[in-house]
């Protein structure tokens, strides 16, 4: 059995540390994954693909990668680590952003700031925002967010530049009236002087040169990839042209991307051609999502199996709380539809790994693991092997979820499936 407890491991080399993501596999993982299932060439999906792990790994392992993320934000970050950008572009734009924006900054501290940097410095409008953005902060987002957007440069130094900017707001030192936003609920948080926005800004950019630099050194040649805002369910893929899938899926119930991402997203609505409303309505959408409507009447769904593990765990929560077996039902159908889409993209015989973490709700287990496993055998997926490893709480959860999935948390399962027999 190999040791795929990665703890004591950095896994934060080349540029898996360019953004926080909630619930990121350790790059040792995907790695493990594409070592022994993949060869140089193939090319890799990851239909889930969150911060892009997967396709980070890819690119240094010499595989040709796709991933697909339903949240904007997820395949801004991707997209950003897993490409890499010439240094030299963003060497020359940042001075042309950090000169612009410091002039604005000092401007707009007069006691009469022109009426063309104020309207620079017009933040976005949304619920609260005066409560989480001291208005010295939230002035000197919108001033970088202004640059970032109307400076002419590539379309990879913008992103490059706008991962930049969300990180100084989903981070454990965030400039927001927050901490470390990523990983839990958004408490209130005053800071006790207004943090300077620029110099975090410089701060961010000239580590992120650092790592993008270990990156691109670290790239085997020829790899491409791909980075797509795409629903796992319903993959723009072409039947059989992938060598090997690693994915970690959502959590059961409970993770919510975009609350955790609201208050990035809120400032980036135009660069990701998204208003925040309908960042917030397509909530629902998620796999795993709390949000949404559940269906009045509780009945179990047919194609979930009649006797299988899946029908027996949501009969019994049905008993305790039939809300909570309609939330199980639908992710079950969700991780059925997506199985069903790998299947159907997979070549034959080819490897698709799975990591999943089973949880409780209200007490009763509900074995993730075990349920995919059934599901995948419907659609020619067997299992081949499947590992245990111990998952680092600290990273792995949002420490708010630790009510609804009760103290197994800590134990993850790596699936590794086969197309055909
Ligand atoms: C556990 S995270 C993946 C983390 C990723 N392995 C990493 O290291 O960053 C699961 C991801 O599934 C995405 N997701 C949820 N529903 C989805 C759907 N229907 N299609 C595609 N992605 C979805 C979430 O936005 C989230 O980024």
């Amino acid at each position: 059995m190999p040791d795929l407890n990665f703890d004591s491991h950095n896994t934060l080399y080349a540029t898996h540390g360019l953004h926080a993501y909630a619930a990121k596999c350790p790059p040792q993982l995907a790695r493990y994954g594409l070592r022994y299932y993949s060869r140089s060439g193939d090319t890799v999906l990851d239909p889930m693909a969150g911060s892009g792990t997967t396709l980070v790994e890819a690119r240094l392992m010499g595989r040709h990668s796709r991933g697909y993320d339903i949240d904007p934000l997820a395949c801004l970050i991707a997209r950003v680590k897993a490409r890499g950008v010439r240094d030299a572009e963003v060497e020359e734009v940042y001075a042309d952003i950090a000169r612009h924006a410091a002039r604005d900054v000092v401007a707009m501290n007069s006691p009469r700031p022109p009426a063309a940097v104020a309207r620079r410095a017009a933040p976005p409008e949304f619920t609260n925002r005066d409560y989480w953005f001291d208005s010295e902060v939230a002035d000197a987002l919108a001033i970088l967010a202004y640059h970032i957007r109307h400076r002419a440069m590539s379309r990879a130094v913008r992103e490059f530049f706008l991962v930049a900017f969300s990180s100084l707001i989903l981070s454990k030192t965030s400039v927001a009236n927050a901490r470390d936003i990523i990983h839990s609920r958004h408490h209130y948080w005053r800071h006790e002087r207004s943090p300077d926005v620029l110099g975090k800004f410089d701060a961010r950019v000239r580590l992120m040169r650092r790592q993008v630099a270990e990156f691109r050194d670290g790239c085997a040649a020829g790899a491409r990839s791909e980075m797509r805002l795409g629903d796992a369910r319903r993959l723009r893929l072409r039947e059989e042209t992938i060598d090997l899938v690693f994915t970690s899926p959502p959590y059961a119930t409970a993770l919510d991307y975009p609350r955790a991402h609201f208050l990035a997203v809120a400032w980036l609505q135009a660069a990701l051609g998204v208003s925040l409303e309908d960042y917030l309505t397509k909530a629902a959408d998620y796999i795993g999502s709390v949000r949404g409507r559940l269906p009045t009447e509780f009945q179990l769904d047919p194609r979930l199996g009649r006797n299988g593990t899946a029908s027996s765990v949501i009969t019994r929560l049905a008993a305790a709380s039939p809300s909570q077996a309609k939330r199980a039902q639908r992710y079950f159908s969700d991780m059925d539809q997506a199985l069903g889409e790998i299947a159907r993209v997979l070549k034959h015989r080819r490897h698709a790994i799975i990591v999943v973490c089973p949880s409780h709700i209200r007490k009763i287990a509900v074995p993730t693991q075990e349920v995919l496993v059934e599901l995948g055998r419907g659609h020619d997926l067997r299992l081949k092997k499947s590992y245990t490893r111990t998952i680092n709480e600290r990273r792995r959860i949002l420490p708010y979820l630790q009510e609804s999935f009760g103290k197994r948390m800590d134990t993850e399962y790596v699936l590794i499936f086969q197309k055909g027999r």
